[in-house]
């Protein structure tokens, strides 16, 4: 089998972390969900990946940041899009690359528990034209959502329903034969302009083919907004299997849920997990509260931190009211000010959300 990864998109929502940087190349628990989906790939024994790109600047991060690929021991084919023209249109520029394989496809902004082995070795040993994963939700309208039948067999799919006709949504992990290529060929953009795989999936049922629905139990989370980002980072630091490897000091009080990356420091300050502190960051007279991730080279120092997602180099000191429920782009300053007036004084990229006292 061969395995498609989706990480074109503009990431509008995660503005302005997304101007300068792809999404899915934001880390979760210090890592980026894109590295973690290709773990997740290769681990379901999965080595030959074609990876959707923006042609752009993203698209670019994304290429320096996987390389080849070599790290997993996966063979990566870089395939560039020129406008983020729908999940379908995704298969449709990348026929080359699938050739007449089976494969599955994964939105590279999709963080779900437990990987997907399982999901491959039963698409693999069956004869279904494809599966599809559904979990229920709470907000169906903001995802491709499906009606079952009473035997469990799909009724129909529909993208972003207003009133939808379950709870069911599709999450990003598809798998498919060659009969999608036709499927791609034969539907029309959408309303919003977009070619969508739940179209051609349901022309896949409408067609009779074998269309299983697989109905995932545990968590899966769409990283879409800064709010999913910091329910992904908490649910994957649940998960992490705690290591020390940096220092913390005999004044310092660091429960047995936090990692401490190589080259760390922790001086005489309070961290209580799940939490991950990065390579080379030092927090100094310190709070690092559960469920905060704080990725490498960044200085906190008499501050208070805490569900919150602090991307590389950033500096928090003598900050006197507690961050929680926070989103830090990378080289970000928080400091007290000694210079008068005594003013908030920001400098912040366009589309910034800051939530005053
Ligand atoms: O996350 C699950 C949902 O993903 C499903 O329930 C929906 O049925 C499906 O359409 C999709 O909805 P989203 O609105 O969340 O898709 P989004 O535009 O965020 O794109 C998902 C990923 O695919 C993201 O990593 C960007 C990438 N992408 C997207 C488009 C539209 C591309 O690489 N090229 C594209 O043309």
């Amino acid at each position: 089998m061969k395995a498609l990864i989706l990480s074109g998109g503009k990431g509008s929502r995660l503005y302005p972390l997304t101007y300068t940087n792809a999404k899915q190349l934001i880390p979760v628990a210090n890592k980026p969900v894109l590295f973690r989906v290709i773990e997740a790939i290769h681990d379901a024994g999965i080595d030959d990946i074609g990876i959707i790109i923006g042609n752009d600047e993203n698209g670019r991060r994304v290429q320096e940041a996987v390389g080849q690929g070599e790290r997993w021991r996966v063979n990566i084919t870089y395939l560039p899009q020129d406008a983020p023209l729908g999940l379908a249109h995704c298969v449709l520029i990348a026929r080359e690359f699938l050739g007449d394989d089976r494969f599955v496809m994964f939105l590279g902004d999709n963080v779900i528990e437990g990987g997907i082995s399982n999901l491959i070795r039963g698409f693999e040993g069956s004869d279904y034209h494809c599966q599809i994963v559904l979990t229920p939700v709470e907000e169906p309208q903001h995802y491709g959502v499906a009606e079952l039948n009473e035997d469990g067999s799909i009724k129909g799919l529909v993208e972003k329903p207003r009133e939808p006709r379950s709870n069911l949504a599709l999450v990003g992990i598809y798998m498919f034969d060659d009969h999608i290529h036709e499927a791609v060929r034969q539907i029309k953009p959408s309303w919003r302009g977009e070619l969508e795989i739940t179209d051609a999936i349901q022309w896949l049922v409408d067609q009779r083919l074998r269309v299983h629905p697989y109905i995932h139990r545990g968590w899966w989370i769409d990283t879409g907004k800064p709010i999913d980002m910091l329910a992904a980072n908490s649910k994957v630091l649940e998960e992490l299997k705690p290591q020390v490897h940096g220092f913390v000091d005999k004044d310092s009080k660091v429960d047995e849920r936090v990692t401490v990356e190589a080259g760390a420091q922790i001086i005489n300050s309070v961290v209580r997990g799940p939490t991950i502190i990065g390579e080379n960051t030092r927090i100094i007279n310190s709070y690092v509260g559960p469920f905060t991730s704080i990725y490498h080279d960044c200085h906190v120092e008499s501050a208070e931190i805490e569900h919150s997602l602090v991307l590389e180099h950033c500096a928090i000191v003598d900050v006197h009211t507690r961050i929680t429920d926070s989103l830090l782009g990378r080289h970000v300053e928080l400091r007290q000010s000694d210079f008068k007036p005594r003013a908030l004084k920001l400098t912040l990229g366009d589309n910034s959300r800051l939530g005053l006292l």
